[in-house]
């Protein structure tokens, strides 16, 4: 839908902007749906690095279609004709308000006041954004704060000599798409997968098909504003092992000058305190290593943030080569996890509805998720590190057909990766690092880029694994060796099929997708676009029933079970949490209102595997460490 189903705000606006926000119907809804309000993601945005002055700017904004020629910021412009939009959305989403599906170029603006404690002499006003997609220009009162490039990154400017900190200041972002670096504004190429430009999207598409989804456009995280003092810590890397040490780096605006560290725990007691230097690696052991929270004083900026102690690590146990968390070998098993929305496609409708899959998952007995090719506001993390479930971290992948990227693409995607492998290096639950996804963007010819690319996560991050190639082309490079396999596993097995080889022994087995049975539910739980539900005869397998799903159910986890009591199998992932567009084989329905599984039954198989493994490892004799 076009935004001309808008047209009613040339006459609202006198009335009041926030009347003319209004959900439009999506293709289907949640029990979120109708309870976001005008006022999303309240919550403050970064667990990590927390400050107590900040201003959330989410809510009603103004949007409107741009120019592709755009170069300045239409700052003579009365937007009062032009949409209201809620962000953070996608503005192909419902929840945005304007659905506009196919959008190239736009304009989102709001007008936004600096409380006046932030105006004391000294003090800097930083600009976040959590994540726009794809590029996105953004002004201040018609002068540039700067541009970002990719979808899915924490981005912010310094925006203090920009506002006017007595009265009403604007905001423009342009969104735009392919526009090259060297003029964000004026040379642009055509924004669709279909016409040879190839970007981490992730499932993206514009036009969407069977595993592959309607696209996301535009601010769809948070935006917020932050007071800083003149010398202020600008980012904050952190590691603890199981043994108590922790290794920190704290970026910091003005060189290396002192840095004081206090250690709170969970009980709110001050452990210890260390004195350290900031932009310098630091390193110190805590004693008796608990969760934690660091609080950090630098100059007059003080923040806070968190870390869990442990230690991941590849060994052997009675001769198979396996994942260790704080030295021990146990199953992981998850779901390939989507994290799509029929109301708000990429944003979750509310943070409460992101957690809530997470919990399903965690009563069923899952101890992992598999976050598939995107990546999720800071908050999921956060809550996962809460959980204790265990985070595999794809990279949002590029286009999964020809032609293969060019070098200034495959440049592009690499920068992308370090970015993720910075921005995410702290959450403690992230455990394993995905290069690609069953050879999507994946280079083949000439030279295969995952040997580099694992090497460089291991120097960026060396406190995690390395799952270079999840699916099809694996030529033995990074920690795992990754089957996918529908419906049943072959993981760690002895067995060929298309685009499965048989268990390499040098690396750790894992089962990075099977599963994917389906079952159509009733018309009113589908996503109802028609050429979704055509789609939907694509799935690998559909059981007429639920019965007859969850006895199929039974007898793929068997037999994952018995390939860990057999084969070398230390992993795996069921697709997947969710339905999603033409998809109808998840646990949950995509609406998340019916759960397909015998949770009794489920429980015991996923239990069943947990202890298969613990049979083949015995109390842990015989392990050896391997770095
Ligand atoms: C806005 O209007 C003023 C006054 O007409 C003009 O000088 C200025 O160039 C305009 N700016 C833009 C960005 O159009
Ligand atoms: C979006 O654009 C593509 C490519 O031009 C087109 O095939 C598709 O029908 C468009 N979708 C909508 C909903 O307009
Ligand atoms: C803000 O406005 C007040 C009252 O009008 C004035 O006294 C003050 O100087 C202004 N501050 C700045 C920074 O312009
Ligand atoms: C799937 O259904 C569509 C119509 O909805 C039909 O054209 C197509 O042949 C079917 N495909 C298969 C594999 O059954
Ligand atoms: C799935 O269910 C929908 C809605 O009842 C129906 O239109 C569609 O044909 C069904 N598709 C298959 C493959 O069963």
């Amino acid at each position: 839908m076009h935004i001309s189903g808008q047209v009613v705000f040339g006459v609202l606006a006198a009335v009041s902007q926030v009347l003319g926000y209004q959900v439009q119907t999506p293709p289907l809804d949640t029990e979120w749906t109708y309870k976001v309000g005008t006022n999303p993601w309240p919550e403050y945005p970064r667990p990590l690095l927390q400050r107590p002055q900040w201003q959330n700017l989410n809510g009603i904004w103004k949007y409107r279609r741009a120019d592709p020629e755009a170069r300045m910021a239409p700052i003579n412009e009365s937007f009062a004709n032009a949409a209201d939009v809620l962000v953070p959305s996608c503005l192909e989403s419902g929840l945005s308000g304007v659905q506009d599906i196919n959008v190239t170029y736009a304009w989102l603006t709001r007008e936004f006041t600096v409380p006046h404690d932030w105006t004391q002499t000294g003090r800097r006003i930083m600009l976040n954004f959590e994540a726009v997609d794809y590029e996105a220009t953004v002004f201040v009162n018609g002068r540039k704060a700067g541009f970002h490039r990719g979808g899915y990154w924490h981005f912010n400017f310094d925006v203090t000599n920009l506002v006017r900190v007595n009265g009403t200041n604007t905001l423009y972002v342009y969104r735009n798409i392919c526009s090259s670096p060297e003029d964000p504004h004026v040379h642009v190429f055509d924004p669709t997968d279909s016409m040879g430009y190839n970007i981490p999207m992730g499932k993206q598409r514009v036009n969407p098909s069977h595993i592959f989804y309607r696209a996301c456009t535009g601010i769809w995280q948070t935006v917020w504003m932050e007071s800083v003092p003149k010398n202020y810590i600008q980012k904050l890397d952190i590691s603890a092992d199981a043994d108590g040490k922790v290794k920190m780096q704290v970026a910091t605006s003005g060189g290396n000058d002192k840095v004081s560290i206090s250690i709170v725990g969970d009980e709110g007691v001050s452990i210890m305190s260390h004195e350290a230097s900031g932009n310098t690696p630091i390193e110190f052991v805590v004693d008796s290593p608990k969760l934690w929270s660091p609080r950090l004083t630098y100059s007059d900026d003080e923040v806070t943030s968190y870390t869990g102690f442990r230690t991941v690590s590849v060994g052997e146990v009675n001769g198979i080569v396996r994942p260790l968390i704080n030295g021990k070998f146990f199953f992981h098993f998850g779901t390939l996890d989507q994290g799509y929305w029929p109301d708000g496609l990429h944003t979750p409708p509310s943070r409460e509805a992101m957690v809530y899959d997470l919990e399903v998952l965690k009563s069923l007995g899952l101890n992992m998720v598999r976050k598939h090719i995107k990546v999720e506001p800071a908050l999921f993390y956060q809550a996962c590190d809460q959980l204790g479930l265990l985070v595999i971290q794809d990279m949002p992948a590029m286009f999964d057909g020809e032609p293969k990227p060019n070098a200034a693409q495959q440049a592009e995607f690499e920068r992308q990766f370090e970015i993720m492998i910075d921005q995410h290096k702290s959450y403690p639950s992230i455990y394993t690092w995905i290069i690609y996804n069953e050879g999507w963007g994946q280079i083949t010819q000439g030279y295969y880029p995952e040997y580099d690319l694992a090497a460089r996560t291991k120097q960026l991050d060396p406190t995690r694994l390395v799952d270079a190639t999840s699916g099809w082309f694996d030529h033995g490079a990074g920690d795992y060796h990754d089957n996918h396999h529908y419906a049943n596993p072959q993981c760690g097995s002895p067995f060929y099929s298309l685009n499965s080889s048989p268990h390499d022994p040098k690396r750790i087995a894992i089962q990075g997708e099977f599963g994917g049975i389906g079952h159509n539910v009733s018309a009113q739980n589908l996503w109802k676009v028609q050429e979704a539900i055509n789609a939907i005869n694509q799935t690998y397998e559909i059981d007429a029933d639920l019965e007859a799903y969850n006895y199929r159910g039974h007898i793929l986890m068997t037999e994952l079970k018995e390939q860990i009591q057999r084969y070398a199998c230390s992993g795996a992932v069921w697709t997947q949490t969710t339905d999603v567009e033409g998809e109808v084989n998840g646990f949950l329905t995509y609406d998340r209102r019916i759960l397909r599984l015998n949770v009794d039954q489920w429980k015991a198989d996923i239990q069943a595997l947990y202890d298969a493994a613990q049979g083949r490892t015995g109390q842990y004799k015989g392990q050896k460490a391997l770095n």
